[in-house]
């Protein structure tokens, strides 16, 4: 392997970095929002603004993006984020400061 393919290949390695809030905002509003609704007040998804998820702790909320709701168009999001990917993401839907 040459030395940029290495370099390349270790920057691909999602574990090794901060989560990007910028990058995962995006996701956020554009993938989640696909079908939770631009504004994630629910659309084909429920609502999942703040005042709807205080049933979970981050906890269960990161494993409903990770692991997605079985037999419902819910999709597990393991294959494209990192664990810690899932916990900012959970944070940030339940802090919900940015709205
Ligand atoms: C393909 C459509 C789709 C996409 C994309 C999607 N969801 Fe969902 N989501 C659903 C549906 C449908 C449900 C309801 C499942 C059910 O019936 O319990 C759901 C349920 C949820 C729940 C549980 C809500 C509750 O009150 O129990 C959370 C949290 C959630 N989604 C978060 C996300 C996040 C975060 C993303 C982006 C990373 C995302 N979803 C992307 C369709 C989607």
């Amino acid at each position: 392997m040459s030395k940029a393919a290495l370099i390349l290949a270790l920057a691909a390695v999602p574990a090794l970095a901060e989560p990007d809030a910028q990058a995962l905002t995006r996701l956020v509003r554009q993938d989640c929002g696909s079908c939770h609704g631009l504004t994630l007040r629910g659309g084909l998804g429920p609502d999942i603004r703040p005042q709807a998820l205080t049933h979970y702790q981050a906890k269960g909320l990161t494993s409903v993006i990770l692991d997605g709701v079985p037999g419902t168009p819910m999709p597990p999001w393991r294959p494209l984020l990192t664990e810690a990917e899932a916990a900012w993401i959970a944070d940030y839907l339940l802090t919900g400061d940015q709205r």
